[in-house]
Formats: structure tokens, sequence, C-alpha cells
């Protein structure tokens, strides 16, 4: 992971918001960010970056350095270290450019080009700093709003099947109160320069993706 380094003194973003358009998915543990991403992807063809996903995929690559690291941090909800999660994400927005870039189908270059759903990311008020000086800024934040009850039950029923090893009652408290105390203020902070679109995750998916549809179409001229 050689952007790494890099990251840290870059001041400017790598791409420019003309040729990609980035929307940050956020919400709780269990809000249905990874479900309502699933249907968008289906039904505009984004490219869906979950940053819990690539930090799993990270901590399993048998030679990565980082593997314990990621999976203290996962097993206790903590937040991982900025710089891994931003040069994960950013290696996979790059590898999603040049595979479209060089695509013949169309249809799928046209479909995909640029067009970024980043899920469970910032959580934390230095990761969106630094991922829109360095990387691109977003366009604005999905936000899926959700009372910690129906996240705690949802949790504990994909924990039956998730093969997680935080979907346990212990981890999963601890992801609440992270996402209390460090996730809570970054949506706050992109609050206060209005661009946060709040959803009401606590309806069945079809609904709040009948709701997502209205909202991403308004925004994006869709
Ligand atoms: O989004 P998801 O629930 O898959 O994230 C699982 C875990 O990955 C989080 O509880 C956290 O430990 C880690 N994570 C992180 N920084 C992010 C996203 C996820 O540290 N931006
Ligand atoms: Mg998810």
């Amino acid at each position: 992971m050689s952007t790494i380094d890099t990251l840290k003194d870059r001041t400017t973003p790598v791409f420019s918001p003309d040729d990609v358009t980035v929307i940050f998915v956020l919400g709780g543990p269990g809000a249905g960010k990874g479900t309502q991403c699933e249907r968008l992807v289906a039904r505009y063809g984004f490219a869906h970056l979950s940053a819990g996903d690539l930090l799993r995929a990270e901590q399993n690559r048998p030679d990565s350095e980082f593997g314990d690291l990621i999976r203290h941090h996962i097993r206790n909800g903590l937040i991982v270290p900025m710089e891994v999660t931003i040069a994960l994400l950013e290696a996979a927005m790059r590898q999603i450019l040049d595979e479209t870039s060089t695509s013949t189908d169309a249809a799928a270059q046209g479909r995909k080009k640029g067009k970024f759903l980043i899920d469970g990311f910032p959580r934390k008020l230095d990761q969106a700093l630094k991922f829109e000086e360095a990387v691109v800024p977003a366009r604005f934040v999905l936000f899926y709003d959700c009372p910690e009850a129906e996240m705690e039950r949802r949790l504990l029923e994909r924990g039956k099947t998730s093969g997680r090893e935080d979907d346990n009652a212990e981890s999963i408290r601890k992801r609440f109160r992270t996402f209390i105390d460090t996730s809570m203020p970054v949506v706050d902070y992109f609050e206060k320069q209005d661009r946060v679109v709040k959803v009401d995750a606590r309806l069945k998916p079809d609904e709040v993706f009948a709701i997502t549809q209205k909202e991403i179409e308004k925004r994006l001229h869709l």
C-alpha cells in the first residue's frame, strides 16, 4: 500500500470532482447501508465500496502488514487509523476507474464511470477531512437514520449467518458507542455544511429505497 506514504503529505485531491462523483453513505451499524447500496448499484450502476469490506479483505490477505491491527480494531468496534482505510479506498477507486476506462463495453463504461458509493466512511472526522483534501471532495452524505434498538435487532439477526466477528452482543455494544462518540460528529460536521441527505431507515428496505431514489435522482439529475 504505497499510497500510505504519499497520503500524509498530499494536500490536493488526486481525483477531480468533474470526473469522479462520490457519495458518502453513513448510518449506524445495522442501519441498512449495505442493503441500500446494493440496490443503488443495481438501479444506477454506481460502484460500491464498503470501507468495512475493504478492511476485512485486507485483514485476510496473507501478507498484509495490517492484518492484526485491523482485526483488533474491528473486534473492539474501534476505528482503524485513517491512513489504512483511505489508502484501501483510493486503490479500489483507481482500479475501478482503470478497468472502466479500458473496457470496450460502452454501456458498462457509461454506467460506472466515476460514480462511487462509499459505504461506512468517513466514520471519524480526520477521515473526512483527509479524504476530501487528498482524494476527492464528496458530493453529499446519504445518512440512514435508525434507532439503536432496531439496529441491534437487525445485527443480532444478521449475526446468525453473517460469520462476522463483530456481530455479537459485546462487539455491537462497542460499535454503538463508537458510532455515537466518533461517527455522529462527522454527520454533524457535514450537516452544518448543508451536505446531508437524511433518510428514515426504520422502514422496510423497499420503502427506504423509494425515498433514497427520490433524493438521489433530484441531486444527481438522473
Ligand atoms: O461498516 P462495517 O460495519 O462493515 O465496519 C466494520 C468495522 O470496520 C467497524 O466497526 C470498524 O471497526 C471498521 N471500520 C473503520 N473505519 C471505517 C469503516 C469501518 O475502522 N471507515
Ligand atoms: Mg456494511
